[in-house]
């Protein structure tokens, strides 16, 4: 078992240190850097059913589900499709309205979960042609789906999601792209500029493990016996706040929240006192005008929990000043357009809860009460 950790001293740190291979290995040929072009048609779904779809509907559980909330930020903006997010669980229980023009797509590492298969199951059934992405080769969820696109994560032992969620991330990305392009939703310049950002994530990743591993193990020293944690986040940096949370609360046991940013006033702003640590993703893209919208109202969000004694960690991109004197620590991450900063940004909330929970002596690879794959609903 020693052997297979690689000399790391869990499964998940070597998976979080394997991030930028997998997002590498899941763009790998498809993307071209000479057109901008992206190539899924491996998938086996007709680029006439991605044409005409008149709506997307997505279900998933857990991680996953985080990844599928980003993904309709990535659709919406770039393909101009209506995009709805359940989780598989209640997908079938809301009396859910699909129809043939409607392209369902099922989000599961594993393949295998009783209640994604279960939501697949009901698209089916309401007519609708469904897609998987999934990081298991001839797992169940891709033997009904008329469209397969594969992550290559390679395989994830860490109950505890890593590098399958960033290469979910990564091909929601290219499924986005590849949409907005077979429905003429983009320039070829704008393909090309994304394609050629994408392609530079990996090595950022490199750049940017090396330099906050040290950081995020002695933040772990001061916030390890915090009894609960809040994140925030505005726009596609919600769901990482969520999944910050949640990778927090499955390997430490601390309680932690997710929260969009602009919703503090209506409730947890009662909570905040000196004894709380608050994640704040305020990462921006500087030449995307709604990025840099939504940063300068994050930081309005970040005084008013300073304003209360909170005790602000904020994740920036590089050479903000700013955001330097307005809170006790900052994390800094590389920069990269808006909708890929959530694959550069997890990065550090991973490795803040997995060192928060070596020093409070969890069993990080194999949580209480958790499983790698649920297959009961
Ligand atoms: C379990 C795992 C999670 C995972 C979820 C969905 O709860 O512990 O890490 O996100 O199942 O699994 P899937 O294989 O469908 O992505």
């Amino acid at each position: 078992i020693q052997a297979e950790k690689g000399g790391y001293k869990h499964f998940m740190l070597k998976e979080i240190w394997e991030q930028p291979r997998a997002i590498r290995d899941t763009t790998l040929g498809r993307i071209s850097l000479d057109s901008g072009q992206v190539f899924l048609a491996e998938m086996g779904l007709a680029s006439e059913d991605l044409a005409t779809a008149s709506s997307i509907n997505i279900a998933a559980c857990g991680t996953s589900w985080h990844a599928a909330l980003a993904g309709k930020y990535m659709i919406e903006r770039l393909a101009r499709i209506p995009v709805d997010v359940d989780y598989a669980s209640e997908y079938r229980y809301r009396d859910p309205i699909a129809d043939p023009t409607a392209l369902g797509l099922l989000i599961t590492q594993s393949g295998e979960t009783a209640d994604t298969l279960a939501a697949q199951r009901e698209m089916m059934a309401l007519g609708s042609k469904t897609v998987a992405i999934c990081n298991v080769v001839g797992a169940m969820v891709t033997r009904d789906a008329h469209g397969t696109i594969y992550t290559h994560a390679g395989p994830e032992i860490g109950v505890a999601s890593t590098k399958a969620f960033t290469s979910q991330i990564t091909a929601l990305f290219l499924f986005a792209l590849h949409l907005a392009q077979v429905r003429g939703k983009l320039t070829s310049a704008e393909s090309l500029h994304l394609c050629e950002e994408l392609s530079r994530i990996p090595a950022k990743m490199i750049d940017m493990l090396k330099a906050v591993s040290a950081q995020t193990e002695r933040l772990a020293r001061d916030f390890s016996n915090a009894r609960d944690f809040l994140y925030l986040g505005r726009g596609i940096h919600f769901p990482m706040a969520l999944e910050g949370a949640l990778k927090l609360k499955e390997i430490s046991y601390i309680h932690a929240e997710g929260y969009p940013a602009g919703e503090m006033k209506h409730g947890p702003n009662a909570l905040i006192d000196e004894t709380l640590p608050v994640v704040v993703l305020a990462t921006q893209d500087p030449s995307d005008a709604g990025s840099r919208l939504r940063y300068e109202k994050t930081l309005s969000n970040i005084q008013e929990v300073t304003a209360r004694s909170g005790r602000v960690i904020a994740i920036a991109v590089e050479d903000q000043e700013e955001i330097g004197n307005l809170v006790e620590h900052v994390i800094s991450i590389p920069r990269a357009p808006e909708l890929l900063l959530p694959l550069l940004e997890i990065v550090p909330l991973q490795l803040l809860a997995y060192h928060i929970a070596v020093r409070r002596g969890c069993d990080v690879d194999q949580p209480r009460n958790l499983a790698k794959s649920v297959t009961v609903e």
